[in-house]
């Protein structure tokens, strides 16, 4: 079996689900950039090891992710799911794991890049936005499309409501489509 990094730096509803989900895929490794993030409760709950780091505390971006990479290759990791990570991906993890790492994102990308997704199309007055599978390269959220799922915006939409529709088909689609992508297409290691 594929072994799964997840990252992420806050709430973790989609590590979870990925977690209890039917994944053809072991997660040997939480990934946290933020020591107060409940995603580590989850994963200390899961009997998931976690690897925590507090970037200021390193001298570059290089240096930390240097550091996760060590980490990455003593668990044997194979592919990362970025899943809430609030972080670029630099240059020398994305040569580490290139084609190997995947991002979900609350837009129907191209539309709505970079922070507060739901909120930039609840205020662009849009009918329609969505969830979207990709792969990730330097830029912010602009790798490679993986797949896509659309969602209608309601007349009296809030933002509670849309971001809770937008979680419910986030937990269902992530761990479908990385199933997908195991399988079908295999993952190189
Ligand atoms: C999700 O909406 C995901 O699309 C975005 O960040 C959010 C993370 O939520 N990248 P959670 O921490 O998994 O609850």
């Amino acid at each position: 079996m594929k072994r799964i990094a997840v990252f992420a730096s806050g709430n973790g509803s989609n590590f979870e689900a990925l977690v209890t989900s039917n994944l053809k895929a072991e997660i040997g490794l939480l990934v946290c950039d933020n020591p107060d993030a409940y995603v580590i409760e989850r994963a200390s709950k899961a009997g998931i090891e976690s690897f925590v780091f507090i970037p200021k505390t390193f001298s570059s971006k290089e240096a930390f992710e240097e550091s996760i990479i060590e980490r990455l290759r003593d668990a044997s990791i194979d592919f990362i799911v970025l899943a809430g990570y609030m972080r670029l991906i630099g240059p020398t993890l994305l040569q580490a794991f290139e084609g190997r790492i995947v991002n979900i994102h609350p837009s129907l990308l191209p539309a709505f890049p970079g922070k507060d997704a739901v909120g930039q199309a609840l205020q662009a007055g849009v009918k329609e936005t969505g969830v979207t599978i990709h792969y990730v390269d330097a830029g912010m959220d602009t790798g490679p499309i993986i797949a896509r799922q659309s969602i209608e915006i309601y007349e009296n939409e809030t933002r509670e409501s849309l971001e809770g529709r937008i979680h419910h088909i986030e937990h269902r689609f992530y761990p479908e489509t990385i199933n997908q992508l195991l399988t079908a297409r295999g993952v190189k290691s």
